[in-house]
């Protein structure tokens, strides 16, 4: 029975053996505490695949040389030793699982952040065709930044997932918000691995409104993603991306002033729009994108195909032309005598060289020469509706 107790000596670098051959075998499986990056499991396991063996060896070589040394000692003096050798052995393994955390840390990501202003659209023009078999309607739009923005910061590598705030409580911040669905499906499209996202956003734009809010935050977060992670990805990769998203979102990444066609997602860029500044109001009463296009089809409202007169203004640099060959399929469903064409009629009043409803509504806004004439105007009807912006033409 001499030297029975001394046999637990070799239990701990057993295990470490073992601990060894699994992460050799299988270090992507290897368990950890808290969600860790592919490098980081990387350098944590070269650490413990070495380490551990080490460790393991040297501690069994000790045990046996004590052992051979304690053999004829009393068997309170084995057990004394023993359980010394073991506290030990357990210090080693805590220094290599140490070792392996600060490995894991030295070799993760430094926190990084981008910024992006998440632009309003408007559409200076928007016919509406047939409905086609996949439930979306054929469009003619040109389409237009304008500089009133929700801000929006991304921060990269967080540790695991992704995390949404957001300033604006009506906005739910789960994964059915826009900016979630865009982080997800970011990673998914490209294979990168999702490491984890922060997206703070700072909500300005008013929503149901047709200016395009929750796309242009979904365009943000996309730009800010390739910013971070993926800086060489193609326009075109991160367009098609955001076709997936909404129909709005592929013209919200790429900016500017560009025609848009088949469900709104197929871009050509026409020339800017001359510098000018605009007035957005959105009036109480929101408007819901589907059941817009529901009462075009119910009504029968649907328009042609052409751009009509407005890309040949555009390239003549004609502001005053590009305003009155403005026109908008949706301003047909609703009564001349409603608030949209008062709000209209105010805004022409005020200077405005043209008025019309944005996208689906219900916001309406008004193109100015000049920055003070829109300011003035914007100063005008802010008692009046629940929210007035000015902003100038982003190209
Ligand atoms: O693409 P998005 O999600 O922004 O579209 C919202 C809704 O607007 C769609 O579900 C569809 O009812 C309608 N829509 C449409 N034709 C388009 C764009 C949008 O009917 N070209």
């Amino acid at each position: 029975m001499r030297l029975a107790i001394w046999w637990s000596v070799f239990l701990l670098p057993a295990l470490m053996l073992a601990m060894a051959l699994a992460v050799r075998l299988a270090p992507e499986r290897w368990p950890w505490l808290h969600p860790l990056t592919k490098p980081q499991r990387a350098a944590a396991g070269a650490v413990l695949g070495r380490a551990l063996w080490q460790h393991a060896l040297a501690w069994a070589t000790l045990g046996a040389l004590v052992m051979s040394a304690v053999r004829l000692a009393g068997s309170g003096t084995q057990r004394l030793l023993s359980y010394g050798m073991i506290f030990l052995e357990v210090i080693g393994l805590g220094t290599v699982l140490l070792q392996a955390e600060r490995a894991a840390g030295a070799s993760a990501p430094a926190p990084a952040e981008a910024a992006e202003r998440a632009c309003a659209k408007v559409n200076l023009l928007l016919r509406v065709g047939a409905k086609r078999p996949d439930g979306y309607h054929e469009l003619v739009s040109v389409m237009q930044t304008v500089g009133v923005y929700d801000e929006l910061t991304v921060r990269a590598h967080t540790g695991g997932g992704v995390e949404l705030q957001c300033d604006e409580v009506s906005l739910p911040a789960d994964e059915t918000n826009l900016c979630y669905k865009a982080a997800v499906t970011f990673f998914a499209r490209t294979g990168i691995e999702n490491d984890g996202v922060s997206i703070a956003l700072h909500k300005v734009l008013p929503m149901q409104a047709g200016l395009g809010g929750g796309s242009a935050d979904a365009a943000a977060v996309l730009r800010c993603l390739r910013r971070l992670y993926a800086p060489e990805l193609p326009d075109g990769e991160l367009e098609a991306m955001a076709a997936e998203l909404g129909s709005d979102v592929p013209f919200c990444v790429r900016g500017g002033t560009a025609l848009a066609r088949g469900r709104g997602e197929e871009l050509t860029a026409l020339p800017a729009l001359p510098a000018c500044w605009f007035v957005l109001v959105k009036p109480a009463a929101a408007f819901s994108t589907g059941r817009m296009y529901g009462l075009i089809d119910s009504l029968g409202l649907c328009d042609g195909s052409g751009a009509g007169a407005m890309p040949a203004a555009l390239e003549r640099g004609d502001l005053a032309a590009v305003c009155a060959a403005m026109e908008n399929t949706f301003e047909k469903t609703l009564p001349p005598e409603g608030e949209t064409f008062a709000l209209r009629r105010r805004l022409t009043e005020l200077g405005a060289l043209g008025a019309m409803l944005s996208g689906s509504g219900s916001a309406v806004f008004g193109v100015f020469r000049r920055e003070e004439e829109a300011r003035m105007a914007c100063a005008a009807l802010r008692g009046d509706y629940p929210a007035v912006f000015c902003g100038p033409s982003r190209n």
